[in-house]
């Protein structure tokens, strides 16, 4: 067999990209703006993010939908450790990839309303405590109407327990933790803290979607592309 393929590579490559037919092809994310990779204190940073899927489209085309497009805004003091720019970024922890395998962004952003409200308003409505973490996942699960306002939230039977439970936890965990925030969107706007007393820091921002996988078998096999930027301060 070893033999066979050497002699005829030309075979051995079109029996492979016969394989590779049914393979769900990883969406390619770039962060487009800024151009710069630098900031300055307590302002604002304007960002643009691309995504091109065979299966899913392309941004340019408005074939992706933006509420399904994440950037993780990551601040990290001088003592911290800065990934370097070639390191694979790292997976999404798993609260928040059952919430992109979900339909949660479609109506929930992090810092402000959407349909229904923020996670942080959520978090900042229950304190954390053990009552409250199961308040919210029977809320997910049951779906949710009449307490902020006119909109309902459907019901979502597709999660378990323990799913809806590691949800309800990494929206507590991540609001907890101020140097990191996330938006959805192609582009938009945050801004960077004011400077601290070493006048030294990092903002690590990393773009990234999740793609729904083949037509003929959806939900499946999603891979996420991601790009990172380093931006140093001026
Ligand atoms: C179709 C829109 C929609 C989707 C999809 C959706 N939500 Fe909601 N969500 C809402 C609305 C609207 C409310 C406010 C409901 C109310 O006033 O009782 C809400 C409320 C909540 C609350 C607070 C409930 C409370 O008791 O105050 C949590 C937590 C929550 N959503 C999490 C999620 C998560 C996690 C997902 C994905 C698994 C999700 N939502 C999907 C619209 C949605």
């Amino acid at each position: 067999m070893k033999y066979w393929l050497l002699s005829f590579p030309g075979i051995a490559v079109v029996a492979l990209s016969f394989i590779s037919i049914q393979q769900n092809s990883a969406p390619v994310v770039k962060i487009t703006a800024p151009k710069v990779a630098t900031f300055s204190w307590d302002a604002p940073v304007s960002y643009s993010i691309s995504v091109a899927d065979k299966e899913d489209g392309d941004s340019k085309f408005d074939e992706i939908n933006g509420l399904e497009v994440l950037l993780e805004v990551r601040f990290i003091d001088s003592k911290g450790q800065v990934p370097s720019a070639n390191q694979p970024a790292a997976p999404d922890e798993q609260g928040l990839a059952i919430m992109r395998s979900s339909n949660c962004f479609n109506c929930h952003n992090f810092n402000s309303k959407l349909i229904g409200p923020s996670y942080s308003d959520i978090v900042a409505k229950y304190p954390l405590s053990a009552a409250n973490v199961a308040l919210l996942t029977k809320r997910i699960k049951e779906g949710s109407a009449g307490i902020w306002g006119k909109a309902a939230m459907p019901t979502h039977p597709e999660l378990s327990d323990n799913e809806t439970e590691t949800v309800v936890k990494w929206m507590y965990k991540q609001a907890a933790n101020p140097n990191v925030t996330y938006y959805t969107g192609l582009d938009g706007v945050f801004r960077t803290k004011a400077a601290p007393a070493d006048k030294k820091g990092t903002y690590v921002i990393t773009a990234s979607y999740t793609d729904h996988g083949l037509k003929t078998t959806p939900g499946k096999q999603r891979i996420t592309g991601r790009d990172m930027m380093i931006l140093q301060s001026r």
